[in-house]
């Protein structure tokens, strides 16, 4: 039994104790728990619940359903919608934004998400995740697309959850990041991972490196470094991690460093990177940066990004403070060309010299 540990409920009546508004979000953090613990069930159940498998359709980024997307994204918005705390809520697995249904009331908060992270590895029994953003909708007509559009950083609450061997949620509302575990006996999430920080250094790296050959220069550089290990430029060896689902990577991030990138890549043009910036790459950079991390698209900080498009996707480089300026420096080398010998900006790759070498 917990008797006396700090509940999710607890936790968040305390700390959002003197933010405007704090009773809707507090109560808004809730009910995204409440659906948290209904897709922990449900993954939980493994084949026995006959939920894994794919669906007939697609969803808006073009890739096939999983029965378990479909029933956590509906977990999420039957547990947030009716509350009279959000305005609107938006999903990876929807194309335009949920309106509130007309018999509930609208609140002042928009809820960004993505139901099932890394559901590609729900058939396998890997860990999949829960991602989350909380935005302020302060207007009192129903928001529009365009409202959704803010900068990470005006973020007011963010968080994941992971489904693995146990199920914990990890959040913040700006006062550090967090982390809770599910005890199922209870159904309460307990308070166990408070104010988590990630070592500023790390020799553990995370990146499909299937990729490799579509890779920008600084992150084949990047990498190479970590690869050559001890007799390299870095001096030491490296360890290298890819789960394929990012609230897994990044847990192990918070737990102990590392560095995670799914970089801008040339595999496919229309896409400047995997990850999608307002219901993945934002509030994930919100975590590690509140855990003392950094998150970047290797050019600008992730958290400053204009976003335009409710399914915009983006560069993501992120984990340990001094790994991310590291690699940011290699974009900046990069970009004025002086990361080659005999470095020059005539030499640069994007110059008519560059070009012809
Ligand atoms: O779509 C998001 C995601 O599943 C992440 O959770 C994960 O990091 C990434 O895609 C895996 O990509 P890939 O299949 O290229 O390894």
């Amino acid at each position: 039994m917990h008797l006396g540990r700090t509940t999710l409920s607890k936790f968040l009546i305390q700390q959002l104790k003197n933010v405007e508004g704090a009773n809707d979000l507090g109560a808004l953090l809730v009910d995204v728990a409440a659906a948290v613990k209904a897709i922990a069930a449900m993954t939980a159940k493994g084949a026995l619940g006959g939920f894994l498998g794919e669906l007939d359709n697609r969803n808006v980024q073009g890739e096939t359903q999983k029965k378990l997307d479909v029933l956590a994204n509906e977990a999420v918005i039957r547990s947030c919608e009716w509350g009279g705390l959000v305005a609107g809520m938006a999903s990876e697995e929807l194309d335009e934004p949920h309106a509130v249904p007309s018999e509930y009331a609208r609140g002042r908060y928009l809820l960004v998400f993505d139901p099932l992270d890394g559901s590609s590895n729900t058939d396998v029994n890997v860990s999949v995740g829960t991602i989350f953003s909380v935005l302020r909708h302060d207007a009192t007509a129903a928001p529009a697309t365009a409202d959704f559009l803010q900068p990470g950083r005006t973020q007011v609450a963010a968080g994941y959850a992971i489904y693995g061997p146990a199920t914990m949620l990890v959040l913040s509302v700006g006062t550090g990041t967090h982390g809770f575990t599910l005890d199922r006996e209870i159904g309460n999430f307990i308070l166990t991972h408070p104010h988590l920080l990630i070592p500023a250094q790390t020799s553990e790296f995370a990146i499909n490196t299937s990729n490799a050959r579509f890779w920008e220069a600084p992150v084949k550089r990047y990498v190479a470094e970590c690869q050559d290990g001890r007799s390299g430029e870095r001096g030491r060896d490296f360890n290298m991690r890819w789960i394929a689902s990012m609230v897994a990577e990044v847990h192990r991030i918070l737990m102990r460093g590392g560095v995670f990138m799914y970089p801008r890549d040339t595999k496919d043009a229309s896409k400047p990177g995997r990850l999608r910036l307002l219901y993945e790459a934002n509030p994930i950079a919100m975590l590690i940066e509140q855990a003392g991390g950094a998150a970047s698209t290797g050019r600008a900080r992730l958290l400053d990004v204009q976003p335009e498009g409710l399914h915009q996707r983006v560069p993501v480089i992120l984990g340990s403070r001094e790994e991310v300026e590291r690699i940011d420096r290699y974009h900046a080398e990069f970009d004025a060309g002086t990361d080659r010998p005999f470095a020059s900006p005539l030499f640069n790759e994007r110059s008519l010299f560059g070009a012809l070498a």
